[in-house]
């Protein structure tokens, strides 16, 4: 009760910051010429507002985009607002781990730093769809083609906070419909394949397994002493694309109430720009934060053997799936 309210109140949390903050609040006097970021599904909704920001703080902003053509917009856009702002381009499809692995090849060899990864962008699907690989849609692009990216970019990630002292950050976008999820309902094999597909249960069983991840790897981070962290992000209920496609679910009195709720785009942007850029969160990992504050996940996402069971178990269906003859290495 007391969070309901203090939500809609906007009232401010121990960072000094609330629901009601912006992404240009929450990075005002950040200088951040010296990082390079990647932020995928960055062309549109809170990943463009998280692009436009940091690029506006001076980061130079990668982006891997499956629309080249919205991408190309989105640059245009930030540079008209920031004429130096540094934007780089490229393809990827999340939901393809031949697509995710192409693009990792072709970053690194640029031999560029890499200090902030942004694993954000997200699909919504009502209906039961495949990807290439023969996985659950959902599953594939929210969770396996982020956890196949932060692998392939991580030794990067680590040489870079080495070099330079900066510590390096990664932020993985969840939703608080993670706490949804039963536990007698996640099942590593029933996510690749679902047998009663919900668009609802899929999403928050992807978004589930995306906190598990940031979890483990903050653990496995912290036993490295590498100087790199990974926290959570739900950025609350913002009206975007993915939202948009959640319609059929939501009857419309509903959508009516839930939009007295919802955030803008720049509030939706904000918690992400506070975990990439805040010197408040120097050192804090492995950590959930919604309104630009630390708060709880559900105690299934903070159950340390069964996060440690998806990382094995996603680990070796990747690398299995890569090995195959059938998929074609670049
Ligand atoms: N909006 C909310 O209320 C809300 C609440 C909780 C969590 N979130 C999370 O916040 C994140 C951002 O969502 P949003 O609300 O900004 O949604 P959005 O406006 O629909 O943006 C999603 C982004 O993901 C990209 N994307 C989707 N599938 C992709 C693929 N296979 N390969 C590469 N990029 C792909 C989209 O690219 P295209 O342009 O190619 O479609 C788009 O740029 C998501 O992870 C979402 O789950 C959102």
């Amino acid at each position: 009760m007391k969070e309901t309210l203090r939500y809609l109140a906007g009232i401010a949390g121990p960072s000094g910051y609330g629901s009601k903050s912006t992404a240009e609040q929450v990075t005002q006097g950040s200088v951040a010429s010296h990082l390079t970021a990647i932020i995928t599904g960055a062309t549109s909704g809170i990943g463009a507002e998280t692009a436009r920001v940091l690029a506006k703080r001076g980061v130079r902003v990668v982006i891997p985009a499956r629309d080249l053509k919205r991408a190309a917009e989105v640059k245009e856009g930030i540079q008209r607002e920031s004429p130096n702002a540094e934007v780089l381009l490229f393809e990827i499809d999340l939901s393809s781990l031949v697509s995710v692995q192409r693009f990792c090849h072709q970053f690194l060899a640029l031999g560029l730093p890499l200090n902030i990864l942004i694993n954000n962008a997200g699909v919504y699907s009502k209906n039961l769809e495949f990807s290439e690989d023969k996985i659950e849609m959902t599953f594939a692009t929210n969770y396996l083609g982020h956890y196949l990216l932060t692998e392939m970019v991580l030794e990067k990630m680590i040489e870079t906070a080495a070099e330079t002292g900066v510590q390096g950050r990664i932020i993985n976008l969840s939703s608080v419909i993670h706490s949804w999820v039963k536990r007698d309902d996640f099942c590593f094999t029933r996510l690749l394949n679902p047998k009663n597909y919900n668009g609802t249960c899929a999403y928050a069983q992807s978004k589930l397994a995306t906190i598990m991840h940031a979890k483990e790897m903050s653990r496995q981070l912290k036993a490295r002493n590498a100087r790199v962290t990974i926290n959570v992000v739900h950025p609350g209920i913002v009206k975007t694309g993915i939202i948009r496609a959640h319609k059929g679910f939501i009857t419309d009195s509903l959508f009516f109430i839930a939009s007295k709720l919802l955030k803008s785009i720049s509030q939706g942007a904000s918690t992400t720009c506070y975990a990439a850029l805040s010197p408040q969160i120097e050192g804090v990992s492995g950590k959930y934060f919604a309104d630009c504050n630390e708060s709880n996940c559900s105690a299934l996402a903070n159950d340390e053997s069964e996060a440690k069971k998806l990382w094995k178990q996603t680990r070796a269906l990747i690398h299995r799936r890569l090995r195959q003859p059938s998929v074609k290495h670049l």
